[in-house]
Order: structure tokens, then C-alpha cells, then sequence
């Protein structure tokens, strides 16, 4: 029988980034997934968000780039910290990055437009795992680091939501532990406690 949207929600997980192997989703299915990540919660209607596709050839590009800047900051890098940098973008298919990049604006707050993006990328993933696909939000160092947004694509009023790395996927992840949900909320229903 197949599952109903509260059951995909209740057993949605991330799937390792090494085990997200080709072939990636095709530019329909990106689309959609990018139609449906637009389609989210907006005050104001600004759109505070885009999205940069970064796959083929472009990922190992982006790779030898930030092997360069961690060995500028880090000095000599060994093989394997070389390697782990020169593979960043490359582990899965296809990575798109969430780019948070708020607007002018007198009435809405620019908290409110990172929550917007932060949406934007949450629907992506759920998208993404529609149509079938594994998928992993990660940030990483580069997104803290203004040299290592600017070789991303992405400007110095703009921030990192996530590169959400995305591919097909066998779904064996072992579910990892979840927070007790009885514990994350009050409810005010009986008389004021507050
Ligand atoms: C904004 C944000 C940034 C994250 N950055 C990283 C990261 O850099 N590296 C990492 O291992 N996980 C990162 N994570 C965590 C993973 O996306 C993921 O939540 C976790 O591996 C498993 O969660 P899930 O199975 O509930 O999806 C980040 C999550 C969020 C929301």
C-alpha cells in the first residue's frame, strides 16, 4: 500500500553523504524540487532565497578551490586533508546549494526571511525524497568563512541556508535517535501558568 504523507514525515531521515551514488535527479525532477522548495511560508512575498546547482565537472572545480583556501589557511595540507576537501562537492550527484539573500525591506524583519529560506530548504529535501532520492543538509566550514562563500557563487550580503547534497539512495541508514517530544512542549490549555 503506499505511504501516506504523515507516515513519509514520520520515517523522513538523512542519508549518509557517501551512500547518495548516481544517477542524480533528472532536470525535470530538479525543477520540481525547486518549485516545490519556492513554494513555502513568505511575509512579504520577497523571495529572500535562491539556489545554486553545483554538478558534472563543477563539483571537482569547486573541490581543487577549497583545497586551495584551506591550505591558505591552514598551511601545508596533508593527502588526506587534501583529499577530503578536493571530494567535498563530489560525493554525491547533484549538490544545490540554499542561499539565503535578504531583502530591502522597512517592515519585515531579516530574522524572518533566514526562517523563509530555512523552509525553502526544508521542502527541497522532502521534495527530493518524494521523487525518491536520498539527501543530506550539511554547512560546513566554508559556510562560516567569507573567501569560502565568495569561490560558492555567493555574495557578502548573502548566507549559507545549506548544500544540500542529494542522489539516489538504498535507504539503509539505521534511524538514529529522535527528541522526546513530551518534553519539547507546554501546553497551555488548563489555567495560566505562563
Ligand atoms: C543548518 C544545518 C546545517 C547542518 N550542517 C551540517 C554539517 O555541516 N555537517 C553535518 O554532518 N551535519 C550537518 N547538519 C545535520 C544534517 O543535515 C542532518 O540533520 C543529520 O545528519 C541527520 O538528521 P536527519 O536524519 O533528521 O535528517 C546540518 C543541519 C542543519 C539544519
Amino acid at each position: 500500500m503506499a505511504q501516506t504523507t504523515i507516515e513519509f514525515l514520520l520515517t523522513r531521515n538523512s542519508a549518509p553523504i557517501q551512500d547518495l551514488k548516481a544517477p542524480g535527479p533528472t532536470d525535470s525532477q530538479i525543477e520540481t524540487i525547486l518549485t516545490a522548495a519556492s513554494r513555502v511560508p513568505d511575509h512579504g512575498r520577497l523571495a529572500p532565497w535562491r539556489f545554486i546547482l553545483y554538478r558534472g565537472a563543477a563539483r571537482e572545480k569547486v573541490g581543487e578551490k577549497l583545497a586551495e583556501l584551506a591550505q591558505q589557511r591552514e598551511g601545508p595540507l596533508t593527502e588526506g586533508r587534501r583529499n577530503q576537501e578536493l571530494t567535498r562537492f563530489s560525493r554525491a550527484p547533484l549538490v544545490i546549494g540554499v542561499v539565503s539573500s535578504p531583502k530591502e525591506n522597512q517592515k519585515i524583519p531579516q530574522w524572518e526571511m533566514f526562517l523563509s529560506g530555512g523552509a525553502a530548504a526544508m521542502n527541497l529535501i522532502l521534495a527530493a525524497n518524494a521523487l525518491g532520492y536520498g539527501s543530506n543538509w550539511i554547512t560546513n566550514w566554508y559556510s562560516d568563512v567569507p573567501e569560502g562563500r565568495a569561490l560558492l557563487g555567493i555574495a557578502p550580503h548573502e548566507r549559507v541556508v545549506g548544500f544540500v547534497h542529494i542522489g539516489s539512495y538504498d535507504g539503509s541508514t539505521p534511524e538514529r535517535p529522535r527528541p522526546d517530544v513530551g518534553s519539547l512542549y507546554q501546553d497551555y490549555s488548563g489555567p495560566w501558568q505562563g
